[in-house]
């Protein structure tokens, strides 16, 4: 029968290549090979040649089962030795790799495991080969497992809901056997869904497995009653494959069984123009996201992927994200299905297409990806083309034959930046930074990128630019929802991001998010955050540090403010100003367009004294929000503050914790850069720099479980403040 076994557990490191135990560090994975300032450091220093090493005894006896070492994924090469035995190199960083070991162990004692882990930027792999704008930080980043499985067992299981719009959906599932015994083993597959509100459907099959091959059944599931897979209620169901092999005595043995999740949604970009979801046109709107975090590269635990997506879904309001530019965690896809947010995946690439081995690892990629993921409901597109490359007929063609034949339910689309790029795709994805949205020469259509590069801002510039830059946002995603032959925007990006010297700020930081590395939000953030019916959540934030100086030639007009209230209310100090209108002329189709207020010559002038500012939001007549901004500009208090008051004493698992200067109302002061120190008490560790210079005030490093349970402080100072302190459990 079945076991997974989590295999991230007592593993050694060195970084460089083998040499005695006695030299290496003691390494829980997800793993990083190096960690890092979150900017000013060079590419070179996270790519070199590393060793992991892990000796084990079974954790459960084979009794005639296959092991499987299963790799989520590592950066970029990895050499796996099990004792005596070396197989071939596993080339690529983003997808995931597994290897039968059973005829190498040592079932009864002691068995060393290796990789050799080759981190430099190898031309031979995608995305390398030319330069590239974003790093792919090393080490084994992703989660490793151990599964056993019997000779006979389930090798890939693809649940595909049909007609799933009508009363009576059927749910096919394919399922791959592998028969690794001498013999043919004739099998029996059932399958079957349930849940707690008695739906439910059941196959099955029986079948003869060759020996030493694989086959693919079919099961057709009928006669449930499902709830669909929406945006706002997500319905997960499981499907249950269970593998029998009959026997004389009809007493079926069980051999394998596997739970897959899916859900049961139609997603389809028409010609029209539109995309729509079970049959609905709903209007995209989304931002790319990267996998990379400060300090610690992509060696992200589940939480921190998982805390991704919420702030995608839950802090910007989108409904879609793209996994720019390669297939993410597990985690983070698995979290987009819980909470309804789209994602769009796409290959591993970037500008550069390699020869024909490179083509031959990317069309691997695209099985790689898709394989792993055709059970996300939320991945409602493949990205088959390396981003912004150029045409190539046979390559692209032979990327998109492969998509279809893998996944007939999905479209496929190809990153492009120039308009007539040919289409061999389903809809026409394109990178569009014109500052406008150019009229697509195809349909289906949707904009894959904007802004970015073209605005680049970080969370201190000068207030009239993070001003702009949310503002550019604004008008892309209000144009694009005006255009219906335009199917939604993602723009670029979601967090700021580091990369290499070709790219970015000269700091190895690329300031395009609307929130920064940290994932702590610049004005941008809001103009999306706002896009959300304030019966689920009020948002009102002036986009102004109010201050008379900070603009070019001085002023606070307009007053720009990102709220979903119907009216704001605005009072300078005593004095009540006016009420006011969202901006529905500039911005027609936005939801709920920014408030754009006209403060007057008269009212801020040079040497008047500066009063606090205070905006009372109105939704329905009644008080919502209200946002007050002092005028004194000075530091009140140092905030400190856990996304996680719990984690798991797994020796890997991570919070954020965040730290800013604000003022008198909570407001954070952009321009402090106060240097604050931490100390920590109780089983856990701080990853990143300390003491921090705040960058626009703000900033976060992430809290470390080690492999104890018990009470953690942090404690944070800086000078003329009171400290902060925050306290977790690790469990
Ligand atoms: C695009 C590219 C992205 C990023 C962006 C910056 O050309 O696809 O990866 O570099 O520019 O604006």
């Amino acid at each position: 029968m079945r076991a997974i076994i989590p295999f991230n557990q007592d593993w050694l490191f060195l970084p460089e290549e083998a040499a005695p135990d006695d030299r290496f560090e003691a390494i829980t994975l997800p793993h990083t090979n190096v960690v890092l300032p979150h900017h000013n450091f060079d590419d070179a220093e996270y790519q070199f040649i590393s060793t992991y090493r892990k000796r084990f005894a079974l954790p459960e006896p084979l009794n005639g089962r296959r092991v499987y070492l299963d790799f989520d994924g590592a950066m970029i090469a990895s050499t796996v030795t099990i004792n005596e035995h070396t197989f071939e190199e596993y080339r690529g960083g983003y997808t995931p790799f597994s290897f039968d070991i059973t005829d190498y162990l040592n079932p009864d004692g002691d068995n060393l495991l290796t990789v050799r882990l080759d981190s430099n930027e190898r031309k031979d792999i995608p995305p390398f080969g030319f330069v590239v704008d974003y790093l792919a930080f090393g080490g084994i980043y992703r989660d490793v497992t151990l599964r056993y499985v019997a000779p006979c067992h389930v090798q890939r299981v693809f649940v595909r809901p049909q007609n799933v719009l009508t009363g009576s959906p059927n749910i096919e599932v394919d399922v791959w056997l592998a028969n690794q015994n001498d013999t043919a083993q004739q099998c029996t597959v059932l399958g079957a869904v349930e849940d707690d509100q008695n739906a439910e459907a059941e196959a099955s099959v029986t079948i003869d497995v060759p020996a030493h091959d694989t086959v693919k059944v079919t099961l057709s599931l009928t006669g449930g009653e499902f709830r669909l897979w929406t945006l706002d209620e997500p319905a997960l169901y499981a499907c249950l494959v269970q593998l029998y092999r009959p026997n004389a005595q009809d007493e079926p043995v069980l051999l394998d069984h596997v739970t897959t999740r899916f859900g049961l949604r139609e997603a389809e970009f028409r010609p029209d123009g539109g995309f729509y979801l079970n049959g609905e046109r709903l209007d995209l709107v989304g931002l790319n996201r990267h996998q990379t975090y400060p300090y610690i590269g992509a060696a992200a635990p589940a939480r921190l992927q998982r805390l991704d997506a919420d702030i995608l879904k839950h802090e910007l309001s989108l409904n879609l994200a793209r996994t720019s530019h390669y297939p993410q965690s597990p985690h983070f896809l698995d979290r987009c299905d819980e909470i309804g947010l789209l994602v769009f995946e796409e290959i591993p690439g970037w500008q550069h297409i390699g020869d024909e081995d490179w083509q031959t690892l990317s069309l691997r990629d695209v099985r790689a990806m898709i394989e792993r993921d055709w059970n996300h409901p939320s991945i409602i597109l493949w990205g088959v083309r390396i981003n912004e490359s150029q045409d190539n007929e046979a390559f692209y063609t032979a990327t998109n034959k492969l998509a279809h034949e893998l996944d007939p339910t999905r479209q496929t689309g190809g990153v492009r930046n120039f308009p007539d790029s040919q289409f061999l795709e389903d809809v026409f994805t394109f990178n569009d930074f014109s500052n406008t949205v150019v009229e697509p020469l195809y349909t289906p259509y949707m904009v894959t990128e904007f802004n970015g590069h073209m605005f680049p801002t970080k969370s201190y510039d000068q207030e009239e630019r993070v001003m702009e830059h949310a503002l550019r946002h604004a008008r892309i995603q209000d144009k694009q929802l005006g255009m219906p032959n335009v199917a939604g925007a993602i723009g670029w990006c979601a967090f700021d991001y580091n990369t290499h010297q070709e790219f970015g700020s000269g700091d190895r930081i690329c300031y395009h998010g609307v929130m920064d590395i940290f994932r702590l939000p610049k004005y941008a953030a809001y103009a999306y955050g706002s896009q959300v019916n304030p019966n689920q959540q009020v948002v009102l934030q002036a986009a102004t540090v109010w201050s008379m100086g900070d603009r070019s030639e001085g002023g606070i007009d307009p007053l720009i403010v990102f709220s979903n209230c119907e009216e704001l209310e605005v009072f300078i100090g005593d004095e009540r100003i006016g009420r006011y209108q969202p901006d529905r002329e500039t911005f027609p189709h936005l939801p709920y367009p920014p408030f754009k207020i006209s403060l007057g010559p008269g009212l801020l002038t040079w040497g008047r004294r500066m009063a606090d500012l205070r905006i009372v939001g109105y939704v329905a007549d009644e008080i919502a929000a209200e946002q007050c901004i002092a005028a004194d500009g000075l530091p009140y208090e140092l905030q400190l503050a856990v996304d996680a008051a719990e984690l798991d004493a797994d020796g890997a698992d991570m919070t954020r914790l965040v730290f800013r200067i604000v003022d008198r109302y909570g407001n954070r002061l952009p321009y402090t850069n106060q240097v604050v120190s931490f100390e920590i008490d109780g089983p856990a560790d701080l990853i990143g720099e300390n003491p921090f210079a705040l960058i626009g005030g703000q900033a976060a490093l992430f809290v470390k479980a080690q492999h104890q349970p018990g009470r953690v402080t942090v404690r944070a100072s800086t000078p003329r403040l009171q400290p902060a302190s925050v306290t977790l459990t690790i469990r």
